[in-house]
């Protein structure tokens, strides 16, 4: 089996909880060294995972042989640590957002390109078994043609680390808007086409949003309504899909998709009323929808294992779990996000 010599550059969050374990666990990857400019980090994972620790990411470059450079650090740092790997030689596996800005997404791509190297980014809600699940809900088309994707994500925070400040790259609509941006056109399996948004800045402690809203539609019809709310009391139904024929709730208590839904054969048959006095001054046609309800368990279904969608790619060569293209489509929604919340 191929192996691929990987270095994890930031050991906070993301990195130490997801990116290193991820990588020390499977077979294809072997964990040489980490980057980070906290000593204790570099102990940790020296300890740990056996890793070896550098507190400079020029000198990893400089010393170590590498075949893959997965970037878990603060946004700002991700265009020129991706580029540095790229003029190595070394492909880049980057969380999200890419960049903190459209061009430099850009700029990143280009020197992929210059390098002929490879880059997917990070965007774990693709993998998750709810979104899973609902793509395989949508196909069988339980609800009929899908017209509207909500996703909603709430809290009361008021955020004080890096991703409260503008200048760090931070702020809901970069932070989680890449999730749900990604994975509503993912689900929708098209392009936006036109895009509004709102952004406030209400409980956080910088001078980043922490409130979001963004409706987006697609090229394929679809409207993508995106509530980021991290200034609200009350929280609201995370997902929900609604389609001609029903609609899909997400239970997260229940672990499961709750459909309700009729089929189209079995409508009772409404005829459109003549003349312009609604008929014995009745609100409605007094028709009764034959919903039928149905559970799906999330248990049913099968989260995707994102390091072996890595390792698909960069060492097998496969088709990427997430394109490139897609990235750069949803770096253009934040930026035309931010543009419309200007
Ligand atoms: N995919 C996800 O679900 C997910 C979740 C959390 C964070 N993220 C993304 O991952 C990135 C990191 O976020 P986090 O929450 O882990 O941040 P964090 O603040 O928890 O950790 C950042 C780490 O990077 C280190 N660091 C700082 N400057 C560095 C530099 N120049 N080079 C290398 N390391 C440096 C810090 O010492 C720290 O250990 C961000 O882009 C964020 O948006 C993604």
């Amino acid at each position: 089996m191929k192996t691929l010599n990987t270095a994890v550059i930031g050991l906070g969050r993301i990195g130490w909880a997801f990116h290193v374990p991820a990588i020390a666990r499977h077979d294809g990857f072997n964990l040489v060294a980490v980057v980070d400019p906290l000593q204790e980090r570099l102990d940790e994972a020296k300890a740990k995972f056996g890793a070896k620790g550098y507190p400079s990411y020029d000198r990893l470059l400089a010393e170590e042989e590498l075949d893959l450079v997965v970037i878990a650090s603060p946004t700002k740092f991700h265009v020129d640590q991706a580029t540095a790997a790229f003029e190595h030689g070394y492909n880049v596996f980057c969380d999200k957002p890419m960049a903190p800005s459209l061009a430099e997404a850009d700029r990143m791509i280009d020197a992929m390109k210059k390098h002929d190297q490879k880059l997917m980014i990070y965007q774990p809600h693709r993998a998750r078994t709810d979104t899973v699940a609902l793509r395989e809900i949508i196909r069988r088309n339980v609800i009929g043609p899908v017209y509207m994707i909500k996703y909603t994500r709430t809290a009361y925070a008021r955020r004080n680390d890096w991703q409260a400040f503008t200048e760090h790259g931070g702020g809901m609509l970069n932070n989680y808007g890449a999730h749900y941006i990604d994975v509503s056109l993912y689900l929708s399996e098209s392009r936006a086409k036109r895009i509004s948004c709102a952004l406030r800045t209400i409980a956080s402690l910088g001078d980043a949003d922490d409130v979001v809203k963004a409706v987006i539609e697609t090229e394929n019809g679809i409207i993508l309504d995106i509530d980021i709310n991290m200034a609200s009391a009350h929280s609201m139904v995370p997902c929900q899909v609604f389609g001609k024929f029903g609609s899909l709730v997400l239970d997260e208590k229940q672990r499961a998709w709750r459909a309700r839904f009729f089929r189209p054969e079995e409508l009772p048959d409404t005829k459109v009323q003549e003349g312009m006095a609604a008929l014995n001054r009745k609100y409605g046609s007094g028709e009764t929808i034959p919903w039928q309800d149905e559970v799906f368990p999330l248990a049913d279904f099968q989260q995707v294992n994102f390091y072996e969608k890595c390792y698909d790619y960069f060492a097998l060569d496969k088709a990427p779990f997430v394109p490139i293209a897609e990235t750069r489509e949803v770096m253009r929604v934040l930026h035309t996000c931010r543009q419309s919340a200007s």
